[in-house]
């Protein structure tokens, strides 16, 4: 099935009320589901991308709003350079060959994090890739690449306190609005349902500041078994999920 057929919807339902309007997602398990076959970790991550393709759709078909996705973490240079390399050539392979799919089905691509560290290439179809679908307003998919929550405070404060030193802000008026708008998820809002697969049960420096208030759900299905079923068990889970942001559960009922 080719990619455009594989990601198929958008703008094709309302949501429902219960029904998160961000998603994140940590998709964990891809190097275990290729061992468990003796396949090499590779074969794991490009089973990965078909799972991102299905969950893609599957966000379409229940109206949610934004979908975030952590790709490649800044801790992942780690790895062994041949999973880094191959890594690296996927994800230039979903920025090439999926963006007419995304153009198609309006999902509006934005990558997040610190980009600096990726080629000239890379950047370049990020760039293209962002612009193409800049206009798309059904979906809105956000892929973390080279991101980590603490870079992401950290560059926030760094442009903060450039900008207070030149008395452009008065240290007096930074608040929370105010450090969200320097992080590099400006304008996307906080998640309300996070989904890690994989078995493990942390957030592993992912959207730390904007999780604070978000349901985590967590399976240990493996990234790439990480079906439709599955889905709908963590959107059921969130449904029933009483969300009171420190209040008590009177005052939310009432
Ligand atoms: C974690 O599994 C997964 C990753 C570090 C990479 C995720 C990449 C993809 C799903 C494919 C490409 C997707 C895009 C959006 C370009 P792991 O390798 O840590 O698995 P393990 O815990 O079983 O070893």
């Amino acid at each position: 099935m080719s990619p455009a057929e594989n990601i198929k919807t958008p703008c094709q339902k309302k949501p429902e009320h219960s029904t998160p309007r961000h998603i994140a997602v940590i998709m964990d398990g891809n190097g275990r589901w290729a061992k468990s076959r003796g396949q090499p970790r590779i074969m794991g991550h490009r089973k990965g991308a078909e799972a991102v393709r299905r969950i893609i759709r599957l966000c379409g078909d229940e109206g949610i709003e934004h979908l975030t996705l952590f790709a490649f973490s800044s801790e992942n240079w780690q790895r062994p350079p041949r999973e880094v390399k191959l890594l690296m050539e996927l994800f230039i392979s979903v920025l090439e060959k999926d963006i007419d799919a995304l153009v198609e089905n309006g999902v509006r691509l934005r990558i997040i994090g610190d980009l600096d560290r990726f080629g000239k290439r890379i950047n370049s179809l990020i760039k293209k890739a962002e612009m193409r679908t800049a206009c798309n307003d059904c979906m809105q998919l956000t892929i973390a690449a080279n991101y980590g929550g603490r870079w992401d405070i950290t560059q926030a404060c760094r442009h903060l306190a450039d900008k207070s030193s030149r008395g452009e802000i008065d240290p007096k008026n930074i608040d929370e609005e105010l450090i969200s708008s320097y992080l590099v998820s400006d304008g996307i809002p906080d998640p309300d349902l996070f989904i890690r697969t994989g078995g493990e049960k942390r957030i592993s420096n992912f959207l730390i500041w904007q999780l604070a208030y978000c349901e985590l759900y967590f399976t240990d299905i493996l990234w790439p078994d990480f079906s439709k079923e599955n889905f709908s068990d963590a959107l059921q889970w969130f449904a029933g999920r009483e969300r009171r942001f420190g209040k008590t559960s009177e005052q939310v009922s009432a």
